[in-house]
């Protein structure tokens, strides 16, 4: 089986992810278990049945805790239950629609949700490397051409951005104030570009609801149909966070700091593109908003993905028309044949190491 793009730094070891009945933690937790890992997922039980989590039945790969990340004190008797020697920090507050409807929650959780995952770290002397997993939307976005570099200050307009790049000062200060001279716990923060992939139902976001559309046999709303993101095929992130983890566990901590995962320079893409794409795929029909919700989100937005290419060896493995081919293939694997959905998704990590 080809799923070693690393070496054997999973196997036997144990994992924890935060935020493991979400679409991109149940992702990771797959990957991993397929890498050999022991592994621990702590966040809130599912959303819906239609999650990754539950059509993957993933809760019999793994060990799940359900759990606030919150409650600072039931997270941490968790981490000193399961010793872990890796950490992944994904429980969040992850939509930026929702972050204007209930700004406290999403400051709530995603500030003090990365304060009670370092205190958990802290409190675990087993935790060799923890990985926060943040967004591109932490920078502090001047709607220009260029990518932003992880040497580019941290901002945010909305709440979601906002508090993204407050995770991202919180990652550094508690890295120079208490790990930084300890050489036994490594810590680094990752921010990747509009992720998409079989798996994900969240609200308001394209591909979902291109999926319901398809489902439904309704139009789909096309949002923003000019704004350029960074979209990326799932497993592109999550080989660049079990990456970067693999350095800091082997080389320690000149590896420590902010990583950006994003598409190559050239991969420009609007939602509209997107669409048109899919639409080469699937039959759906669509149309512009009746009225739009004056909400402001970033235009264009860029990463620079330079410094991981270089020092992480690390690069997108699909281009654009790939991606949306991985993303198609996922949802349909999952739409018309999901009886055994988990061994599909190990199919697609194999697809995704030989591509
Ligand atoms: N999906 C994307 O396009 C994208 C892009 C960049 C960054 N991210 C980041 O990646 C991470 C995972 O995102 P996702 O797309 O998988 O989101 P998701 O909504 O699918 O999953 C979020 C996870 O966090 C958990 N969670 C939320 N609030 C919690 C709480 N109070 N206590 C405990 N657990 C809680 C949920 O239960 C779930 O397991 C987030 O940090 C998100 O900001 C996502």
């Amino acid at each position: 089986m080809t799923v070693d793009l690393f070496e054997t730094t999973y196997k036997g070891k144990k994992v924890l992810v935060t935020g493991d009945t979400g679409f991109k933690g149940s992702w990771l937790c797959i990957w991993l278990k397929e890498l050999g890992a022991d592994v621990y997922g702590y966040a809130l039980p599912p959303l819906t049945q239609q999650d990754n989590f539950v059509t993957t039945k993933l809760q019999s790969h793994i060990h799940h805790q359900d759990g606030d990340i919150r409650d600072k004190e039931k997270l941490v008797a968790y981490f000193k239950k399961v010793q872990p020697d890796f950490a992944f920090h994904l429980a969040a507050q992850p939509l930026v629609i929702e972050s204007y409807h209930n700004p406290h929650y999403n400051f709530e959780t995603n500030l003090m949700g990365t304060v009670n995952f370092f205190e958990a770290v802290r409190e675990t002397s087993s935790v060799k490397v923890a990985v926060n997993v943040t967004t591109d939307k932490c920078y502090q976005n001047n709607e220009w051409v260029w990518g932003y570099r992880e040497i580019d200050p941290m901002g945010g307009d909305d709440p979601y951005s906002a508090s993204k790049g407050c995770s991202e000062l919180i990652t550094n200060s508690y890295t120079k104030s208490f790990f930084s001279k300890d050489e036994t716990c490594h810590v680094a923060s990752a921010r990747a570009g509009n992720v998409i992939g079989g798996g994900d139902w969240a609200d308001n976001r394209l591909i979902p609801d291109i999926f319901r559309a398809y489902t439904s046999k309704q139009a789909l709303t096309v949002r923003n149909g000019n704004s350029v993101r960074p979209w990326q095929f799932v497993l592109e992130p999550l080989f660049g966070y079990l990456k970067l983890s693999e350095k800091l566990f082997r080389q320690g901590k000149t590896f420590s700091g902010g990583w950006n995962f994003g598409p190559g320079a050239f991969e420009n893409f609007s939602v509209n593109d997107v669409v048109n794409e899919l639409k080469k795929n699937i039959n759906i029909s669509v149309e512009l908003p009746k009225s739009q919700e004056k909400l402001h989100e970033a235009g264009l937005l860029k990463l620079d993905i330079t410094k991981a290419v270089n020092q992480l060896n690390w690069k997108p493995r699909l281009n654009f028309e790939q991606t949306i081919q991985f993303t198609v293939n996922g949802y349909l694997h999952e739409l018309e044949n999901s009886s055994n959905l988990y061994q599909s998704r190990v199919e697609q990590i194999k697809q995704y190491c030989n591509a």
